[in-house]
């Protein structure tokens, strides 16, 4: 069908606008490798007219070819997208439930290889690793952290978190079952506080797409809190399919209270262990 030439330049026409976001996200996707294609929309639109105010440009197809000439400008556009909000303890009812429920399962194997993804800037790695190393589980166990984005990343390596979040995490901490004084796992320095170095020893930090990359080892149980919200249908299928195939019988599947496996395709092969934590075990 042929398009009206007299439609004004600066309103918005939803279908362009719709076809503007496909082609930058696939120049994305070509050019970086980065594929964003199947995240959900309106959070996608928002952030990338975002974007596109904050460098000047006058319409997605400008932001495109910014993205594509300007590298910078790309960075600065995953930090935008991987939205990296995070917090040690985060939700701490989850942790207590973990300890709960998930830590007596994980006692009975001899060695636990757990998949933290979308682990951000690490303060949910720090925080599986204290409660690992309180319950005398840390020794036998190794965590894999992974992120799509590489500067939370090394982040999450340095695990230096400012001081003034202390407070809130010593908090969360303790309403998440600690029971020890919190700033033993960390020393001060200037305006940060560094986390003990003995609490990563036992985890490797990498790169890992979710929408598009494979397994990459088999796990005893996986956390993936607050990261598929922001996929759409299809692609929560695929990172569902994805854990389903890298967990081991048995093995634990932990979402947090904002995600679901009700209605995907891998519902039957999980039975609950938590309905409000919406953590599972895998039966087939
Ligand atoms: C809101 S943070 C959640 C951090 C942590 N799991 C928590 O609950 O506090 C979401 C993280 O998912 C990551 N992420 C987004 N898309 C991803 C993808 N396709 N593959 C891997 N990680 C992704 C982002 O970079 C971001 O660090």
């Amino acid at each position: 069908m042929a398009v009206p030439l007299e439609h004004p330049r600066n309103a918005v026409d939803p279908e362009l606008e719709e076809l503007e976001i496909e082609l930058l996200l696939e120049a994305v996707y070509r050019r970086y490798g980065f594929d964003f294609r199947q995240y959900a929309q309106a959070s996608l639109r928002r952030r990338l007219t975002r974007r596109m105010q904050a460098e000047g440009a006058a319409t997605l197809s400008e932001l495109q070819a910014r993205l594509l000439h300007d590298p910078p400008s790309m960075e600065r556009l995953l930090l935008d997208l991987s939205i990296n909000v995070t917090a040690m303890f985060r939700d701490p009812s989850f942790y207590v439930t973990f300890r709960e429920k998930v830590v007596p399962l994980l006692r009975t194997y001899p060695f636990t290889r757990i998949w933290c993804a979308g682990c951000s800037t690490g303060e949910e790695v720090y925080s599986l690793a204290i409660l690992l190393e309180e319950e005398g589980l840390y020794e036998r166990a190794r965590i894999y952290a992974t992120d799509i984005n590489e500067n939370v990343l090394a982040t999450a390596r340095a695990g230096v978190f400012p001081l003034s979040k202390m407070k809130q995490y010593t908090e969360n901490y303790i309403r998440g079952g600690g029971t020890l004084d919190f700033s033993r796992y960390y020393v001060t320095a200037y305006d940060g506080a560094q986390f003990a170095r003995s609490l990563t020893e036992n985890v490797v930090f990498a790169q890992h797409n979710l929408a598009s990359d494979r397994s990459f080892n088999v796990f005893n149980a996986i956390l993936c809190r607050n990261v598929m919200i922001y996929f759409d249908r299809t692609l929560q299928e695929r990172v569902h399919g994805l854990f389903h195939e890298s967990l081991e019988t048995f093995g634990i599947l932990a979402l947090g209270h904002k995600e679901s496996l009700s209605f995907t395709s891998v519902a039957q092969c999980y039975e609950e262990l938590d309905a409000t934590e919406r953590i599972y075990r895998k039966i087939r």
